[in-house]
């Protein structure tokens, strides 16, 4: 039988540290784009993919995360109450499709020691690791376009994005061969290279599928300077057993972990939204025209 992709991490143990004060009482993954938390919009995603066992990696103040997930008495018997059902189905809409379990990191020491801890969750099947940060925009979504190839070449599979050279030390980056449009082989990856030392500008971005001896490369894999244990070196040690593949995504991908990225994902979806957009656009046209006229 085939392999399924059933299930999906999302680790949101780190601290957010790039978003404070506004993160030191509550998760970056609940801070809104419009009026949906970050962290909604990749479980959609895993839904609409076809994945509807998620995972949560979570760390010390990240309640919010578990209840935004959980069913609310109080709140749904009170929208009863005042026949506001269209939000009552909204809010109950997702607790209703998903299976949620949550692990602890414990400490924050990277993104693959985050991965580690699910291993007992996970069990021995291929999975998916979403970081909700990267909230991406495609049709169709973008893991169901990497189940596809996972489907199709039996291996695991990253997502890619092309960047800026200047950008490449901020990601993962792979050294690869463009085996047919949008779809490469590795030869190897290398976690936040100097500019000068990337062997391309194919980014890493916050998608991964895959399968569970990832597990024991990840326990292999030593801690970097930091202490941390990232799971671009374990993907490097796993690729000595087996061929990985990268998967140029086709859709618009925010970074909402930096301000800048986050911003431009608020505006981006507020032009979405039909009730916002029209009065939204008129109010970002006045204040480019009033920033005009002060230069
Ligand atoms: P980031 O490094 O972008 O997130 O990790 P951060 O540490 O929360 O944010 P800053 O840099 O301090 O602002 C990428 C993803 O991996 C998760 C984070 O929650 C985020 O979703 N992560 C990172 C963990 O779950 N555990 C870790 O130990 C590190």
């Amino acid at each position: 039988m085939r392999d399924v992709i059933r299930k999906a991490v999302f680790p949101a143990a780190g601290l957010g540290t790039r978003f404070l004060p506004a993160t030191k009482a509550q998760p970056k993954e609940m801070l809104p784009l419009v009026d949906k938390p970050i962290i909604q919009y990749g479980v959609e995603e895993a839904l609409a993919s076809g994945v509807d066992n998620i995972i949560l990696v979570t760390g010390r103040g990240k309640n919010a995360i578990e209840d935004h997930f959980d069913v609310s008495v109080e709140l749904e018997t009170f929208l009863e109450s005042r026949g506001k059902t269209d939000l009552l189905n909204e809010i109950r809409k997702i607790s209703n499709l998903i299976n949620v379990s949550y692990v602890r990191q414990g400490e924050p020491l990277g993104l693959g020691h985050a991965v580690l801890v699910t291993r007992t969750l996970v069990g021995n099947e291929p999975f998916a690791v979403i970081l909700a940060d990267d909230v991406i925009d495609a049709t169709p979504p973008a893991l169901r376009q990497m189940i596809q190839v996972f489907e199709e070449l039996d291996g695991p599979v990253v997502a890619i994005e092309e960047v800026p050279p200047e950008d490449v030390s901020a990601y993962g980056v792979i050294d690869a061969e463009e085996v047919r449009p949008g779809v490469y082989r590795i030869r190897d990856l290398v976690e936040k290279p100097p500019r000068d030392e990337a062997p391309s500008n194919l980014a890493i971005i916050g998608r991964y599928v895959l399968t569970p001896d990832i597990f024991p490369a990840l326990e292999e894999t030593a801690n970097d300077r930091s202490g941390e244990i990232q799971l671009t070196n374990g993907l490097r040690r796993l690729l000595k057993q087996r061929p990985i593949y990268g998967c140029r995504v086709a859709g618009v991908r925010h970074d909402t972990g930096n301000k800048l990225g986050y911003l431009r994902a608020v505006v981006y979806f507020a032009l979405r939204r039909p009730d916002l957009a029209e009065p939204f656009r008129e109010y970002l046209r006045a204040i480019d025209r009033e920033a005009a006229v002060r230069r």
